[in-house]
């Protein structure tokens, strides 16, 4: 009878005792206690041996029920810990997918990039081929080529940076004081292209880039944004510059009530020169006459050295601010703001 009691009261001490360990290897130490070769149940079995065989029937009966009893629950356990390893890993490892992102923060076009494409966009849809040239320029594509000889007054309107090599002929280099060189490069690249055909495609090109000059105030910037524009065919004609010019305008501010004159002016490289002004018919600037090209007839000298005879081609050239087409489409009224990086200017573009 004592053996069944002990028994019993070994499968409640075993259920404790596997509830009180933590980790897998004090769960074995427990069983060793229980059901090792010296445990307390193996202990009772070996007892066994000194019974009757209808007490030994009967006692070994509840011990080994005993012994099933304290397997269940050490499994139990093990199952238990198990379990919670795989909780305690699931939970360290967890990646919180609800959690917000770690402050990147989205950034934007800048407006003067903005308009760029813009421009880009609105005269590759007019038939306009877009060309990119060098910012440091030769002193000959910048200034001669462009009717601009050395010593010629005109080039003292465009002060600039000079480095301080030459290049492979020679030539002073500078930082561009204008897209119009892009003009010459253009025209005589696209001359050579169609050098022996029977005729020549006309020259449609906007070039749009940086350019310098030694200036700095509210309205001038010593590096800002020009797009180039040349048309260059049999008979193209002031006439389609106004054309073309209004037709850009009206796309890039997205409305028709935009009036043009032009005002008579100096260019070296135009014969006649013009400024384009604009005025809005509505709005806030109503009325007010606003100057946002230069422009003209390109001048015969200018033509020729395209490589082509000014008794046969003709056309058009103008020369815009991006910075001031910007400042205009947006209100904004000093072009030192596109430079000074501050956020709170540059993120209101950023859903225009
Ligand atoms: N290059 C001139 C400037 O930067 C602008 C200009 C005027 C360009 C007349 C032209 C033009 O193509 O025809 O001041």
């Amino acid at each position: 009878m004592t053996t069944i009691t002990d028994a019993q009261q070994l499968v409640a001490q075993a259920r404790e005792q596997f509830a009180t360990c933590g980790t897998a290897a004090e769960l074995e130490d427990a069983k060793a206690r229980f059901l090792g070769k010296a445990g307390a149940i193996t202990t009772l079995l070996k007892d066994l041996a000194a019974l009757s065989p209808e007490a030994k029937r009967q006692q070994g009966g509840a011990i080994n029920q005993a012994k099933q009893a304290i397997e269940q629950a050490l499994q139990a356990r093990r199952d238990e810990l198990a379990e919670a390893r795989l909780q305690a890993r699931l939970a360290e490892e967890a990646i919180d997918v609800s959690l917000d992102g770690r402050g990147q923060r989205r950034g934007g076009l800048h407006p003067v990039v903005r308009s760029w494409m813009r421009i880009e966009a609105i005269f590759r849809s007019m038939g306009f081929e877009v060309a990119e040239g060098p910012e440091i320029e030769d002193d000959w594509t910048n200034f001669t080529a462009l009717n601009s000889p050395q010593d010629h007054p005109a080039r003292s309107m465009q002060d600039t940076f000079y480095v301080d090599i030459d290049d492979a002929r020679g030539q002073p280099l500078l930082l561009r004081t204008h897209t119009s060189p892009m003009q010459v490069r253009h025209a005589r690249a696209h001359v050579q292209r169609h050098q022996g055909a029977a005729d020549m495609p006309d020259i449609r090109v906007i070039a749009p880039g940086r350019t310098y000059r030694v200036d700095s105030d509210a309205t001038h910037s010593p590096m800002f944004h020009q797009f180039e524009g040349l048309w260059i065919g049999h008979a193209v004609s002031m006439a389609d510059l106004k054309g073309t010019y209004t037709a850009f305008l009206h796309a890039f501010f997205e409305r028709e009530d935009i009036e043009l004159r032009f005002r008579p002016s100096y260019f070296p490289f135009t014969e006649p020169s013009a400024e384009i002004d604009m005025r809005f018919d509505s709005g806030p600037l109503q009325g007010r006459w606003l100057e946002i090209s230069g422009a003209g007839q390109v001048h015969p000298t200018v033509v020729r050295n395209f490589g082509l005879d000014p008794e046969q081609f003709m056309g058009f050239a103008f020369g815009s601010g991006i910075e001031r087409l910007t400042m205009l489409r947006y209100g904004i009224g000093d072009l030192r703001q596109f430079y000074g990086s501050d956020l709170r200017f540059l993120e209101q573009f950023h859903a225009a």
